[in-house]
Parts: structure tokens; C-alpha cells; sequence
């Protein structure tokens, strides 16, 4: 059995997709949000999933927060922190400390459209895909190692808000399975780039959602 912690900020419905993915060999061995009342910890508590908050307001330093955070973290003992919907930057000693096992998910096409409101750039910007990357967290913000990515079409009559929400569903389905390919020991970093052994196509590390699907 592996170790997941899950760090939130909110809703946490990428957690509630990991969570339902019932992966194999894989125990959420807790759920940490920086803000006490995100929506996500109530719904992991009820399905008896250890949940803390270590609220970033209590701190006089980011790296007091962090401290207190690793300790936390730590003491779940975490073969891999995942970063799901978690809205503080963290400093290069934090990110040192979890390097090759700790993973974001962002809703755009890395390295295009790091930071926030990636929806609003990408339809001002008249993109005619967007979507979402998995990748291992480094000291650059939304940077780091690209572990797997999901397309979708843009539409004309699009609004953040659709577009958001097409995103948001194959975050669900992209995450969970770069979770399982770590947990199984598949994925390696080597020159900066994620290699996926064993993988049965190109496919495998990519999801392509035609607009049929949607
Ligand atoms: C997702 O769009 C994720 O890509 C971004 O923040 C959002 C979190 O949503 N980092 P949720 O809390 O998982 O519902």
C-alpha cells in the first residue's frame, strides 16, 4: 500500500475523483486543506478519510505554514502528495523536500497559460483547444515535469464557465490515472521529461476528447 495526501483549497472535486477511482494499492491517507472551510473535507470526512486544516492564516511566515504543513504531511506518512485544487504557492524548500512525488493539476495546456484565469486568456486569446496537465510540482509555479495532459475542443459560444466545466471533467478522469501509474511505480523524470513505462500507445499518457463525446 501507498500513501496519498491530498492537499485542497475548496470544492476538492479532483479528490472526489481520486477518492471514487478506488485505486489499487493506494490508501488517501488524509485529506489537508489551508482553509478550514473547504467544501472538500467535509465530503472526505464522511467517507472517513482522516481530514486537518493547517490554515495559513495562523502563520506569521509562508514558511512557518509550511513547516507546520510538512509536519503534517509527514506525519501520514506520504509516498506522494497530490496537489488538487490547492491555492497557496509554496517556497523552493518545500518543493525540494516532496521533489519527484509530489503532483499538481492544472486546467491548461502547460507551459501555456501558467498562473490564474486560464480560461478567460485562452478564450480572449481565440485558442481553439485548451485542457489540462498533470505534472510534478517544482520550484516554478505550474511548472516541473509534464506526467500526462487531456484535450478538449473551444467553442465559439463558449464562457469560462463551459469551457471550465469540459476541462473539469477530464481533469477527473486524468488524474486518477497519473496517480495509478506512479503508484505502480511506472513513471520516471529523465532529462526533465516523464517517461511512462509499459504504456500501450501514444494514447496512454494523453486524452484527446472529441467534441462527440462531450
Ligand atoms: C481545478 O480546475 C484544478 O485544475 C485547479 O483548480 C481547480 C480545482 O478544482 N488547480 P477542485 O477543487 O478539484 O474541484
Amino acid at each position: 500500500m501507498k500513501n496519498v495526501v491530498i492537499l485542497i483549497s475548496g470544492r476538492g472535486s479532483n479528490m472526489q475523483a481520486i477518492v471514487k477511482a478506488r485505486l489499487p494499492n493506494t490508501r488517501i491517507a488524509a485529506v489537508i486543506s489551508n482553509r478550514p472551510k473547504a467544501a472538500g473535507l467535509a465530503w472526505a470526512a464522511a467517507r472517513g478519510i482522516p481530514t486537518l486544516t493547517v490554515d495559513h492564516n495562523a502563520f506569521d511566515s509562508r514558511e512557518a505554514f509550511e513547516d507546520k504543513l510538512a509536519e503534517a504531511i509527514d506525519h501520514f506518512d506520504a509516498d506522494l502528495l497530490v496537489l488538487a485544487g490547492f491555492m497557496r504557492i509554496l517556497t523552493p524548500s518545500f518543493t525540494q523536500r516532496y521533489e519527484g512525488r509530489a503532483m499538481n493539476i492544472h486546467p491548461s495546456l502547460l507551459p501555456a497559460f501558467t498562473g490564474i484565469h486560464t480560461h478567460q486568456r485562452v478564450l480572449a486569446t481565440g485558442c481553439k483547444i485548451a485542457g489540462c496537465t498533470v505534472h510534478f510540482v517544482t520550484a516554478e509555479l505550474d511548472h516541473g515535469p509534464i506526467v500526462a495532459q487531456g484535450v478538449v475542443p473551444v467553442a465559439d459560444e463558449d464562457t469560462s464557465d463551459s469551457l471550465a466545466a469540459r476541462i473539469l471533467a477530464v481533469e477527473h478522469r486524468l488524474y486518477p490515472a497519473a496517480i495509478r501509474w506512479f503508484i505502480e511505480g511506472r513513471l520516471s523524470i529523465i532529462g526533465g521529461k516523464v517517461l511512462l513505462s509499459n504504456a500501450h500507445s501514444i494514447d496512454d499518457s494523453s486524452f484527446i476528447v472529441p467534441t462527440a463525446e462531450l
